[in-house]
């Protein structure tokens, strides 16, 4: 900076970042980012400047890479698993001090530089005012309704969080568990079993290497070398795809055949024993989550109205005690 150029005032107006929202219009169900309303329904419900900003840099983003949206949907819930959602996921590893991006089930989150750039340009706007915990619940949010899913008010005001340990990646729930763990890892963030049934419909979106699904199909347990609910030809497909002794650096395969839109074909496949993990295929084992994967597989409409009325529950776990202002550092 000179000195010299002309300083413009952010425009507080534009900047009002306030949660206040119509209780009845949490979330509008449609594929389009702004539904029939156009600006005048963004004005309507309440939208400021600042979720335009954030949601022009992700559609930048996805116009150019595909896999963003789901990249972004699981950041945002490994971020709100871990101290709450307050952007701890977001911070670098500082000297021998590992953050929880490079805790080992963090390694294969990526596209936090869109997070990046949506908080420059929300900076630029409005400085100070927005962290980038709620940048992340803005994006994840903005991630499904490009890929056809729900659209729902995101609750904001979130601060970002100043501590960011590797090791309590622990605390993130495996592919491998069963429902009883799945269940205590959700209610310990105060998450329902509907949460866990609908939350899980995120893997509609995205990509798995081979490691996360690799104990299912290559000495199971001592009587099965396959985990028997799988489906036979799904289960071959996958030895296909992921060798004993895979040499292949990122190979996996995508959640189900349609990855980059929102739709219900998860649950289709988890009552056909054609998803990937065992957490997924869990959700068969109690009456209760059974019957949801049943109502979910059966109506896509009523899997997006949970999917959204979750994500609030989820997106609204506290942490943090400050704006930052570089989502990689505290201030
Ligand atoms: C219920 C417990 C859950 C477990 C055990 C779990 C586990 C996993 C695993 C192992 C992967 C693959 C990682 C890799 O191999 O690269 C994955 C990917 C993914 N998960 Fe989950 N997950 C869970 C819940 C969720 C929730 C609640 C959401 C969002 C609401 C979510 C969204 C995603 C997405 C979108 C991907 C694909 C990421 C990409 O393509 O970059 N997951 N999950």
């Amino acid at each position: 900076m000179d000195g010299m150029e002309p300083k413009t005032m952010p425009n507080t107006r534009k900047c009002d970042f306030s949660s206040g929202t119509r209780p009845e219009e949490r979330f509008l169900s449609g594929g389009d980012l702004e539904g029939s309303y156009g600006k005048v329904g963004r004005e309507l419900r309440g939208e400021s400047d600042v979720e335009s900003i954030v949601t022009n840099v992700v559609k930048e983003a996805v116009s150019k890479d595909k896999t963003v949206p789901a990249a972004l949907l699981r950041l945002h819930f490994h971020d709100c698993f871990i101290r709450g959602c307050d952007g701890s996921v977001l911070l670098e590893s500082k000297g021998g001090k590992k953050a929880e991006k490079d805790g080992p089930p963090n390694i294969s989150l990526h596209a936090f530089y869109v997070i990046e750039n949506a908080k420059k340009a929300v900076e630029d706007a409005c400085p100070g005012i927005v962290s980038c915990a709620d940048i992340l619940a803005l994006a994840a949010r903005d991630s499904v309704v490009l890929s056809g899913g729900p659209r729902w008010d995101v609750p904001k005001g979130r601060k970002d969080g100043r501590t960011s340990k590797a090791t309590e990646t622990k605390q993130l729930p495996s592919p491998t568990f069963n429902i009883s763990q799945l269940q205590h890892s959700f209610s310990l963030r105060g998450l329902s079993l509907e949460d866990l049934v609908a939350l899980t419909g995120g893997h509609t979106l995205g990509f798995s290497h081979c490691s996360s699904f690799q104990n299912r199909i290559h000495n199971f347990n001592s009587t099965h070398d396959v985990d028997p609910t799988l489906h036979p030809s799904f289960a071959a497909s996958l030895k296909n795809i992921c060798p004993i002794n895979n040499k292949v650096k990122n190979a996996g395969t995508s959640m189900d055949p349609s990855p980059t839109t929102f739709d219900n074909t998860h649950y289709k496949l988890i009552l056909q024993g054609k998803t990937l993990f065992s957490s997924d295929q869990a959700l068969l084992t109690t009456p209760k989550t059974r019957n949801l994967v049943y109502k979910f597989a059966t109506s896509k409409k009523a899997f997006h109205t949970a999917f959204a009325n979750s994500m609030i529950k989820m997106s609204s776990i506290n942490g943090g005690q400050e704006v930052r202002k570089n989502c990689r550092v505290v201030n």
